[in-house]
Formats: C-alpha cells, sequence, structure tokens
C-alpha cells in the first residue's frame, strides 16, 4: 500500500506503523548517533546506514577501499567524499530503503550534502530528507568514546562508565566478548573533534538554512533521546505526535 511520507500507517490491528522518509542525525563524535538510529530503526522498521560502519567493514573484510580507509580513519580525518558518496548512492539502491532510512555519520562535509541533495532529487522517490542535530559537551564526549564498547557480533553499543554491559567486557545479547573501535583514544578523538569543527559544522547550517533540520539535547537518558529525536522528525515532516 503507498502511504504518505511521516504519515501513520494502520496495519490491520491497533498498531500504526510510521513511514519517517529519509532522516539525517548529525553531531560530534559519540553523542549517540548510533545508539539513537539502532533504537529508531526498531521502533520504525527502516533501516541505519552509518558510513562507519560501513567502512569499518571494509577494514575487516580487507578490500580496497578499507585498505585505503584504514589509516585516515585511525588519524581521525575524513575519507574521500567520493568515495563515500558512491558507497551511499550503492546502499539507497536497496529495496529496504523504500519507506525510508537514518543517515548516521553521513554527510559530514558540505560536498556530501550537494551530493545527496541532488542525488535525491534526481531519484524516483524525491522526498527531501530531514536533519536531526544531538548535542553533547565536550567532557561528556570524551567519556563516551574512551568508555565505549561495541559487540562485533550483533553491533549493540555499550558504555563501560554509562551503559554497562551485565557482566564486563561481554554482550549481553550473544555472550561475545565485546571490543574497541582503533579510533576511540583520546588523541584521536582530539582530532575527529577537530575535523567536525571545520568540516562538519558547515553541514548542520546547510540544513538549518533549508528549514528542515532540529537540533536535541543528547545529555538524557537514551530512551528520552530516542523520543526527543522521533519527535522532532515527526514534527518536521507536519505529522502530530
Ligand atoms: P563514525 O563511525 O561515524 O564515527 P563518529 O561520527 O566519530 O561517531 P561515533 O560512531 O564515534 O559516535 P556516535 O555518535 O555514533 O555515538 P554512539 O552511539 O556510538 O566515523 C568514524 C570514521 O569513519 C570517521 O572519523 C571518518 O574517518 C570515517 N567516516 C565515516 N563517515 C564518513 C563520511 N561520511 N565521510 C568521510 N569519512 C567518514 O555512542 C557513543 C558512546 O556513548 C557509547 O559508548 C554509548 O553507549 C554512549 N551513549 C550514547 N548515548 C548515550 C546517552 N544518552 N547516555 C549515556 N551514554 C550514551
Ligand atoms: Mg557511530
Amino acid at each position: 500500500m503507498a502511504v504518505a511520507v511521516g504519515q501513520k500507517q494502520a496495519d490491520g490491528g491497533n498498531a500504526v506503523k510510521i513511514v519517517p522518509g529519509p532522516v539525517l542525525l548529525l553531531g560530534a563524535p559519540g553523542v549517540g548517533k548510533g545508539t539513537q538510529a539502532k533504537a529508531i530503526m526498531a521502533a520504525w522498521g527502516v533501516p541505519q546506514i552509518s558510513t562507519g560502519d560501513i567502512l569499518r567493514a571494509n577494514v575487516s573484510g580487507g578490500t580496497e577501499l578499507g585498505q585505503a580507509a584504514k589509516a585516515i580513519i585511525d588519524r581521525g580525518e575524513l575519507v574521500p567524499d567520493a568515495l563515500v558518496n558512491e558507497m551511499v548512492a550503492d546502499r539507497l539502491t536497496q529495496p529496504d530503503t523504500a519507506s525510508g532510512y537514518i543517515l548516521d555519520g553521513f554527510p559530514r562535509t558540505l560536498g556530501q550534502a550537494e551530493w545527496l541533495d541532488r542525488h535525491l532529487e534526481a531519484s524516483s522517490n524525491r522526498l527531501p530528507v530531514v536533519a536531526v542535530s544531538i548535542k553533547v559537551s565536550y567532557t561528556q564526549l570524551l567519556r563516551r568514546i574512551t568508555g565505549r564498547r561495541n559487540c562485533p557480533v550483533c553491533k549493540s553499543i555499550y558504555n563501560i562508565y554509562l551503559q554497562p554491559p551485565k557482566v564486563d567486557e561481554i554482550c549481553d545479547l550473544d555472550g561475545t566478548p565485546l571490543a574497541r573501535r582503533s579510533d576511540d583514544t583520546e588523541a584521536v578523538f582530539e582530532e575527529r573533534m577537530r575535523t567536525y569543527d571545520s568540516l562538519t559544522a558547515p553541514v548542520v547550517e546547510h540544513y538549518r538554512a533549508q528549514g528542515r533540520f532540529e537540533e536535541v539535547d543528547g545529555e538524557q537518558p537514551v530512551d528520552a533521546v530516542t523520543a526527543a529525536v522521533m519527535a522532532a522528525v515527526l514534527r518536521l515532516r507536519g505529522t502530530a505526535v
């Protein structure tokens, strides 16, 4: 059944399905983009497209792209726009993106944002994106980055200080030993923040200027941030909560 973007679709019972269209999650390293994208994916049934996760999968798989990206990621710099845009274009051809998707960590340069605008304009699904930026203070970000652990199997995200697993260093869901990202050191975090301030902060202004932008406080409990992001998306789509 065709459904208008941002509307709630009755599924025959009492439940309703939200069709959010393309949603961007913006924000500095560690604000909770991945955590929130996973929660929204579970709630709304649309995929998370994380350029960081796709790049890391290429690094672990030893692909040509992964070999080119590894040193760049470990320095806290950005992979060239052309490589990342191509990765996203490829992912957007998958049928699971039809009702919408959560872009996590893309676009993060003005060039990527302008490419995405043109790409969506030219595609059969001409829906504009809506962007939500998550704000967290520098001190809290450092704690989030240095305490982060990930499950290499199910990709769940933990934090040894703030969101600890039930058993130290073990995934609650599948018992796998947790891993630490190679770029989650204080030194690389500082470089990632510099990169964010110089190259990604202008992307926020790009969407703010288009009036398709809201900001949420990311220093609340995870569930409260999820509710705030989802409410912002529905407001931006003109749909009552
Ligand atoms: P990427 O993987 O996108 O890293 P990032 O932007 O630095 O963001 P993070 O993944 O570190 O943080 P997050 O916001 O997802 O936070 P999370 O939910 O994990 O990119 C990595 C690299 O890849 C880049 O540096 C670049 O080199 C390359 N790259 C990627 N995309 C690119 C692009 N488009 N162009 C060019 N290069 C690109 O949460 C963090 C921690 O906080 C976790 O421990 C979590 O448990 C905890 N936490 C989350 N929310 C809360 C909360 N509300 N309360 C308490 N703790 C919380
Ligand atoms: Mg992330």
